[in-house]
């Protein structure tokens, strides 16, 4: 079974719109575990608005771990801890926003609004960049402009992340079949809320990647990970 790393869910109990409570995280982490997922990265849903929106969003996520902690088993995969920060404006704005960067690394994971791509997201990831820090695309499959994004952020210093259902659902969609040609700047992870409608769905996903795509599958689903950022499954 493939180690993979999952760099994108709403494990955290009651900290955001993911697990509801301890009983649902133990729940997803240990369904991830069985998937083969050996390391999952906890990214609640974070907006950066006002001075104190980082330290806010620190303390919620402290305490969201610190109920999960004493439930982690052998048997979950291990949590790093990260952020979903959502790019509305720009965060360069605000102090402190290098501590929401994913553990021991300098991604910063942001989301965008869906519908429409801002000419202004790449002048704030250039800002960005010149303060050490890297960019993670969070889901670039949901952008109804992608395309337009990612010839936005060409020479950037940007990777991206695709969610395990665009792999269940979409199969054919054009997205996949670019970043299997692409496919050291991507990292697929399942952006899992729950146990139903959103549960963890990596397992799935790399069976049907690995049978149309064969060994590059891993890339995405592991090896792409762990060069990237450093993490070991
Ligand atoms: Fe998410």
């Amino acid at each position: 079974m493939l180690k993979m790393l999952d760099l994108h869910s709403h494990c955290l109990p009651g900290v955001d719109d993911g697990a509801k409570d301890l009983s649902e995280s133990i729940a997803m982490l240990s369904d991830s575990f069985k998937q083969g997922v050996r390391v999952c990265a906890a990214t609640p849903h974070c907006r950066v608005h006002r001075p104190s929106s980082v330290d806010t969003f620190l303390e919620k996520r402290a305490k969201g771990l610190e109920k999960l902690k004493p439930h982690l088993t052998d048997e979950m995969p291990k949590i790093i801890l990260g952020a979903e920060v959502y790019l509305d404006n720009d965060i360069n704005n605000y102090q402190g926003i290098e501590r929401l960067c994913l553990e021991n690394t300098d991604y910063i994971m942001l989301e965008f609004p869906i519908d429409k791509a801002d000419p202004r997201w790449a002048e704030w990831i250039y800002e960005l960049n010149r303060k050490g820090l890297k960019v993670l695309v969070a889901h670039v499959d949901r952008y109804m402009e992608w395309e337009k994004m990612m010839a936005d952020f060409k020479g950037l210093d940007v990777k991206y992340q695709v969610n395990a259902s665009r792999f269940t659902e979409f199969m054919a969609g054009r997205l996949v079949k670019a970043l299997m040609e692409y496919g050291h700047d991507y990292v697929v992870s399942s952006d899992m809320h729950n146990t139903k409608f959103r549960s963890c769905n990596m397992g799935k996903a790399y069976e049907k990647a690995k049978k149309k795509f064969g060994d590059k599958a891993d890339l995405l689903f592991s090896e792409n990970a762990s060069k990237i950022f450093g993490i070991q499954p």
